[in-house]
């Protein structure tokens, strides 16, 4: 069946819930952390792939608000990774033409890692090739909970009549606010749950729920899904002929 998207050739925003790194390295009697950083590993893969495949903006969920919940252990070991991934990549970022942006609220975060995180956004601020952003401490619902706040205080100082308040309004104060809405979102490791991630700007995408686990997840296998996506029709709640 034909896509009626505009985007014939395949999805231009992916959206991608990196999850299994646990079990994968659970299953060859590794800790938790060695995982994550094989993820991080893929993420490089992926991030390198998506020109190719036609896709401009990658978004990756690294880290949920309810991810605080595990053992500190893990948690100072992903933030500790982050650091590292940050530092190791930024110039490969630059040189690769990839524009990085975070999304989440990032004031619960250690300052080195913030100051990172907006070395990272400034350097790349001319780069056009992929759209990059990667969520840290995000959740959709604290996002949509941040925006009303910000967008309530508009409405008190006078800058934003209530009454003109439509769907149009509330993405102009998420932290995607300069994104379109992914049109695929791929889960990873078998699990079907949306997990808080994209709540508002994933009113339409497609999802593909996949068996891999994320330091499996390779370019062949991302391609394959994006293959598997250009076989859909996406209607946005409309009938064609
Ligand atoms: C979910 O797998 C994964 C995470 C909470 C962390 C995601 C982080 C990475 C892929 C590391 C690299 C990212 C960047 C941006 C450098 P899980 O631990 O919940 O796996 P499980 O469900 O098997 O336990």
């Amino acid at each position: 069946m034909a896509r009626t998207g505009a985007d014939e050739a395949g999805p231009r925003h992916v959206a991608i819930i990196m999850d299994g790194n646990g079990r994968w390295a659970q299953s060859r009697g590794r800790p938790r952390l060695f995982g994550h950083h094989a993820g991080a590993r893929r993420v490089r893969e992926i991030v390198e792939a998506c020109p190719d495949l036609g896709v401009s903006y990658l978004t990756i969920f690294a880290f949920s608000t309810e991810n605080w919940k595990r053992t500190q252990t893990e948690v100072a070991g992903l933030m500790s990774l982050f650091r590292r991934y940050i530092m190791k990549e930024m110039q490969d970022f630059v040189r690769e033409d990839v524009r990085v942006r975070f999304i989440g609220d990032r004031y619960r975060l250690e300052p080195r890692l913030r100051e990172l995180m907006e070395e990272a956004e400034a350097m790349t601020t001319h780069c056009a090739r992929l759209n990059l952003t990667i969520a840290i401490n995000y959740g959709g619902r604290d996002e949509v909970a941040r925006a009303t706040r910000r967008l309530a205080r508009d409405v008190a100082e006078g800058r934003l009549d209530p009454e003109t308040v439509d769907e149009q309004t509330l993405p102009r104060y998420l932290d995607t606010r300069v994104l379109p809405d992914p049109d695929l979102v791929i889960r990873t490791s078998g699990e079907a749950r949306i997990s808080n991630f994209l709540l508002w700007q994933s009113a339409y995408s497609e999802y593909e729920f996949i068996d891999t686990l994320w330091p499996d997840f390779t370019r062949e296998v991302f391609a394959s899904v994006l293959a598997q996506y250009s076989t859909r029709e996406r209607r946005f709640g409309a009938v064609t002929a």
